[in-house]
């Protein structure tokens, strides 16, 4: 049976602290320089609908640097569901390759996507969801904390896919979550459910950033429009007031409290300067660690480790 990462709900919580544990194993095998090609001899279509930076380049040097080789496919190439079914480009794309990476927009196309292929598919970001951004999200808690117990997080801004990543974890480990949001911009209404249903965390929507951001361990922000809803932005400007991570946010938070952006940030609008150049942002070593996650993600999907 072939695996799939499209949810972190997709993997345990033992598979989640395994994939931590290999990630940080193989990072200190690249920095070391030691080769390690386990991946020798196959190829990854990564299929884009939105565009990205951090995605293509952690997924594509991360492949090679495992031996593999990758494929850049854009919305030119395949524009998917438009120039061609999903199911059709699922199963031509599984006849070249040996795992599939898509970034799409809407959250049906990669269940269809993955239903079809005859290849792992791995979820690089929908409008739902971004789950190996979180992966990576926890791994650098984790390398800055030690630990990720007790941990109390703090999202400030849009309820977007970022967050509805955080409360898919939440169904696996143990968290403090808190979604600080506009009243009309809170997270997905099920996925909230599902994470309190769980019953392994404690979550909280609040409309109160300062108040929220009390002991918090990690405060978190993203964009306050994501790729397809940029036409939005001017109107989400006015109903974000006051969702702004600045100096006065982290002052509130924990001593020694991290500051993480998924990244790409809107300097001066989600987050300021001073905070993504101040001592508790760790955002480089999360758009860093989006590679030796995944690295770890791919030996374990793919049945290497
Ligand atoms: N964080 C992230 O996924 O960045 P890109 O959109 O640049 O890939
Ligand atoms: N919420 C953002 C995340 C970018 C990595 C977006 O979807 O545009």
């Amino acid at each position: 049976m072939k695996r799939d990462f499209l949810h972190i709900t997709d993997v345990s919580a033992d598979e989640i602290s395994e994939i931590l544990q290999i990630a940080k194993e193989v990072k200190a095998k690249l920095k070391s320089g030691e080769m390690y090609t386990p991946f020798r001899g196959c190829s990854m279509a990564m299929i884009f609908a939105k565009p990205s930076a951090r995605t293509r380049l952690s997924f594509e040097t991360g492949f090679f640097r495992l031996g593999g080789h990758a494929i850049y496919l854009g919305p030119a190439d395949i524009d998917i569901g438009k120039r061609e079914a999903v199911k059709d480009i699922a199963r031509v794309v599984s006849r070249y390759n040996d795992i599939i990476m898509a970034r799409l927009f809407n959250h049906a196309h990669i269940l269809e996507l993955a239903e079809y292929a005859d290849v792992p598919v791995i979820n690089a970001l929908t409008d739902y969801n971004h789950p190996c951004q979180i992966m990576a999200d926890i791994f650098t808690v984790q390398e800055h904390r030690g630990h990720l117990k007790d941990l109390k997080i703090v999202y400030i801004g849009d309820g977007n896919n970022i967050v509805n990543s955080w409360l898919r974890l939440a169904q696996r480990i143990p968290l403090h979550f808190v979604c600080a949001c506009p009243e009309n911009y809170t997270p997905d209404e099920a996925t909230v459910a599902a994470a309190r249903k769980a019953g392994l965390s404690r979550i909280d929507i609040s409309h109160d950033p300062m108040a929220a951001a009390k002991n918090a361990h990690v405060i978190y922000t993203d964009v306050w429009a994501s790729m397809g809803q940029k036409h939005e932005k001017e109107e989400r400007m006015k109903h974000f007031q006051g969702f702004q991570v600045n100096d006065a946010i982290m002052a509130a938070a924990a001593e020694e409290a991290l500051f993480l952006h998924c990244l790409p940030a809107e300097r001066g609008l989600e987050v300021t300067d001073s905070v993504i150049e101040g001592k508790g942002s760790v955002v480089f070593d999360e758009a860093e660690n989006r590679m030796h996650v995944q690295n770890a993600l791919l030996l374990k999907i793919m049945g290497v480790v």
